[in-house]
C-alpha cells in the first residue's frame, strides 16, 4: 500500500490497527474544498518561486480544478487505507497530472496544510453561524414588536418580582445573542491568519512567499512564527467557546420555554409542528426542542473542555493530538446551527397566552416597590419606606387582608397610593432608559433593529454564502 512516507519505511505496510486508530478521512473529507483551495494557492506560490514552470503549474491547477469538480459532484473516490483528505487530493492530482502532480507537496507539510484548511473552513463556518444567530434575533425582534404592551411577571430567584413587557423579556435574549455575533466575528478575525509556508515547523529553503499565498487565499495576513503557525489551535478553542456560549444561551431560552409551556405557568402554547407527543400518555404535548437545547448545551461545553484538555500539555510544534480538533469543532458547528434553526421555528410559531401572563403579573405584591418609591418621591428615606411597605405586606399575608385596604388606611399612603396597585400600572412606571416599561422599550426596539440591520449588512446578508 502506498503511503506518503514509503521512501523512509520501504515496503512495510502500516498495521491495520494503526490505520484504524489514526485515520481521519471519515471526517476531514469535510475540508476537501478548502484543501484544494490551499493547494491551488501553494501551486501558484511554487510557480512564483520558480520551482514549478508555468506550464506544469497550469497542469496542476487544471488537475486541482478537476478534483474540485469531483468533490462537488460527489465523484471523488477514496482508496482503502487512505489516511486523510490531504493524501486523497494529492494522490488524485498525481493521477491526473503525472510528474507535475508529484511537485504539489514541495515546500509544504500536512502541518501547515491542515492548519490552512481548517482556518479557511472556520472563517466561513463562523460567518454562517452568525447569520443563523441573526435569523433567530429577527424572530425575537418580530415577536417583540408584535407583543406591543403585553406584560408578564419578571422573575428573580424564579419568584415573581415585577411586571415587565413581554417584548422586553424577549429582547433580553436578543441582546445575549448580539454578544454571540460579536464573539463569532471576533474569533473569526483571529482565525484570519494564513499558516501556509510554515512547512512542517520551520519554514522552507525554497523561495516561497507566504504573504502572497495568504493574499491569494483571502487571509488578512500571514503567520509571524512558523512554530506557532503549525501549533496554534486557539482559533478552534475560541470557536468552541463562542459556540458553547451560544449553546448556553439557547439552553436558557429553552428552559424558559419549558417552564412557560407547563400547565403551572401556562404562558405559551407551542405549535404542534414544533412539539412532540407521548407514546403512552395521550394528553401530552412536550417541548422537546426546548429540552434538547438545554441538554445539548452540555455536549457543547464538553467539546470545549475536552479540546482545551487536548491542548494543554502539548509541546511545540505540531503533534498528532491536534487532529482531535476537528470532530468536536464539526459537531459543535452542526449542533449549534440545528439548535438555532429549531429554536427559531419554535419561537416563531408559539402562541402567547397573554391573559394568563397578565393575570400572573397583576398581583398587588408585585407593586410593593412602587409603593415604596411613591413614599420616596414624597420625601421618605428609602429604608424607612421599604420597612413601611414590607410591614404592610407581612400584615396582609398574616391577616389575609387585601393589600389595597391596608394601603388606603395607612397615613403616609392613602387613596392616591392605592391607584399604584391598579392592574397594568406598575409596568407603565418603568420609565428609565433600558427599563421594562413601554417608553424605554420602544427606544430599545429601535436600537435593536438598527443593530440587526447593521450586522446583517456586515455579514453580507443572511442567506447561505
Ligand atoms: N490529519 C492530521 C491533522 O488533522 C494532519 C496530518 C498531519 N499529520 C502528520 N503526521 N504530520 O492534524
Amino acid at each position: 500500500m502506498a503511503t506518503l512516507w514509503q521512501g523512509r519505511f520501504g515496503e512495510t505496510d502500516p498495521a491495520e490497527a494503526l490505520l484504524d486508530y489514526t485515520v481521519s478521512l471519515g471526517y476531514d473529507k469535510r475540508l476537501a474544498l478548502d484543501d484544494i483551495a490551499g493547494s491551488k494557492a501553494h501551486v501558484a506560490g511554487l510557480v512564483g518561486a520558480g520551482i514549478v514552470v508555468e506550464s506544469e503549474g497550469g497542469i496542476m491547477q487544471a488537475a486541482l480544478d478537476h478534483v474540485r469538480e469531483e468533490v462537488l459532484t460527489a465523484k471523488l473516490e477514496f482508496h482503502p487505507g487512505e489516511e486523510d483528505i490531504h493524501s486523497v487530493v494529492e494522490r488524485r492530482v498525481t493521477e491526473l497530472a503525472g510528474r507535475a502532480g508529484a511537485q504539489l507537496h514541495a515546500g509544504r507539510s500536512r502541518n501547515d496544510q491542515v492548519a490552512t484548511d481548517l482556518r479557511l473552513f472556520v472563517k466561513r463556518e463562523l460567518r454562517q453561524v452568525a447569520r443563523n444567530v441573526v435569523r433567530l434575533q429577527k424572530v425575537l425582534l418580530g415577536r417583540a414588536i408584535e407583543a406591543g404592551d403585553a406584560y408578564l411577571p419578571g422573575y428573580t430567584h424564579l419568584q415573581r418580582a415585577q411586571p415587565v413587557l413581554l417584548s422586553h423579556h424577549l429582547l433580553a435574549h436578543g441582546w445575549s445573542f448580539a454578544r454571540d455575533v460579536e464573539r463569532l466575528e471576533d474569533a473569526r478575525r483571529r482565525a484570519d491568519v494564513s499558516p501556509l509556508g510554515a512547512g512542517a515547523l520551520a519554514g522552507s529553503s525554497l523561495a516561497l512567499d507566504p504573504d502572497r499565498t495568504a493574499a491569494l487565499l483571502g487571509f488578512a495576513r500571514r503567520f509571524d512564527n512558523s512554530l506557532d503557525a503549525v501549533s496554534d489551535r486557539d482559533f478552534v478553542a475560541e470557536s468552541l467557546f463562542a459556540l458553547a456560549l451560544i449553546g448556553v444561551h439557547l439552553s436558557r431560552l429553552g428552559e424558559e420555554l419549558v417552564l412557560w409551556s407547563s400547565e403551572e405557568f401556562g404562558f405559551v402554547t407551542l405549535a404542534d409542528a414544533y412539539s412532540t407527543g407521548s407514546s403512552m400518555l395521550p394528553q401530552k404535548k412536550n417541548p422537546d426542542i426546548a429540552e434538547l437545547a438545554r441538554g445539548r448545551s452540555g455536549r457543547l461545553i464538553g467539546e470545549l473542555a475536552g479540546f482545551m484538555a487536548t491542548l494543554k500539555g502539548l509541546p511545540l510544534s505540531y503533534n498528532r493530538d491536534l487532529q482531535e480538533d476537528k470532530e468536536p469543532l464539526f459537531d459543535a458547528l452542526d449542533q449549534t446551527n440545528r439548535g438555532l434553526s429549531a429554536l427559531s421555528g419554535l419561537l416563531a410559531t408559539a402562541t402567547w397566552n397573554l391573559a394568563r401572563m397578565r393575570q400572573a403579573a397583576d398581583t398587588p405584591f408585585a407593586c410593593a416597590v412602587d409603593l415604596a418609591e411613591w413614599l420616596v418621591a414624597a420625601g421618605t428615606p428609602f429604608r424607612e419606606a421599604h420597612a413601611i411597605v414590607g410591614g404592610l405586606v407581612r400584615d396582609a399575608m398574616q391577616r389575609h387582608v387585601p393589600l389595597d385596604e391596608l394601603v388606603e388606611a395607612h397615613p403616609a399612603l392613602g387613596g392616591d397610593a392605592v391607584s399604584l396597585l391598579e392592574p397594568g400600572t406598575a409596568v407603565l412606571r418603568r420609565t428609565t432608559p433600558g427599563g421594562a416599561g413601554p417608553v424605554p422599550v420602544r427606544a430599545q426596539i429601535e436600537s435593536f433593529k438598527e443593530l440587526i440591520n447593521k450586522v446583517e449588512l456586515e455579514l453580507g446578508g443572511l442567506s447561505q454564502a
